[in-house]
């Protein structure tokens, strides 16, 4: 049985104590639910969600590490240095990344084996832009990013990995996927992971939808077959809004 998962994207969001308050407030309110809940803070105040989460069922996880595990890259965040404040878990692949950041699939890929070899989970993201959908070439594209990054894993690893899917054209503008058009693709992304994987690895790996999911959409969303939960921005900076959308899995 695959988990259900719900995580929030803070994204370049909440100082200190902004971060300990929504955290405290969501530790204090969050309902009883079968799913993983997990928030990922800015780098700055990681250590600091750690602490004031420990504890509580809600996990951290970063939202970007390097490829390489130490040396001379100004800025950068090595994932050993992750694993040392207690955050195993990883947001690689995001389309802001690629798309403000120049993040290739090939770069990916070396995060992905890095991360893999670091004892890191990853939630992967991907996703297609409107002009790839308006032209029909959205699954062509979504398959080549998943297979340029990750389908030179072998099996053994899928257990670690966890996929996110999000419209590059439904983050942040409010413009939802509907619920059909999400099961459509992650149905199709299920069906890609069989052909080179098979079932059973295919059927146990959770599948996120991400953009623009809010309380009022999420439960529509979640409910359909090949949705597993939801990988949030904006709505997860708030905790009733959080809240709201972990009740609907
Ligand atoms: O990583 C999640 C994020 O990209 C979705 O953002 O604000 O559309 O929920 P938002």
């Amino acid at each position: 049985m695959r988990s259900k998962i719900v995580a929030g994207n803070w994204k370049m969001n909440k100082n200190l104590e902004e971060t300990t308050a929504l955290l405290n407030e969501l530790a204090g309110k969050l309902p009883d639910t079968s799913a993983e809940v997990i928030v990922a803070p800015t780098f700055v105040n990681l250590a600091e969600a750690v602490k004031t989460l420990g504890g509580s069922k809600v996990q951290v996880a970063a939202q970007n590490m390097h490829f390489e595990e130490s040396g001379a890259f100004t800025g950068e965040i090595a994932p050993g240095m992750l694993r040392n404040i207690g955050v195993n878990t990883v947001i690689l692949g995001h389309s802001e990344r690629r798309a403000y950041f120049g993040e290739t699939d090939d770069l990916l890929k070396k995060k992905v084996d890095t991360a893999l070899a670091q004892g890191m989970r990853i939630i992967f993201c991907f996703g297609e832009e409107l002009e790839d959908r308006k032209a029909g070439k959205h699954f062509e594209l979504v398959e080549s990013q998943l297979k340029n990054a990750l389908f030179h894993l072998p099996a053994s690893a899928w257990k670690h990995i966890v996929l996110a899917y999000e419209p590059v054209w439904a983050i942040g503008t409010g413009e939802t996927a509907s619920p059909e058009q999400a099961q459509e693709m992650h149905a199709f992304i299920r069906k890609t992971l069989e052909s080179s994987y098979g079932s059973e690895i295919a059927q146990g790996v959770t599948i996120l939808y991400g953009g623009s999911v809010k309380p009022g959409n999420a439960s529509e969303i979640f409910s359909k077959p090949d949705v597993d939960g939801g990988l949030i921005g904006g709505a997860s900076l708030k905790a009733d809004d959080f809240i709201g959308i972990i009740n609907g899995i």
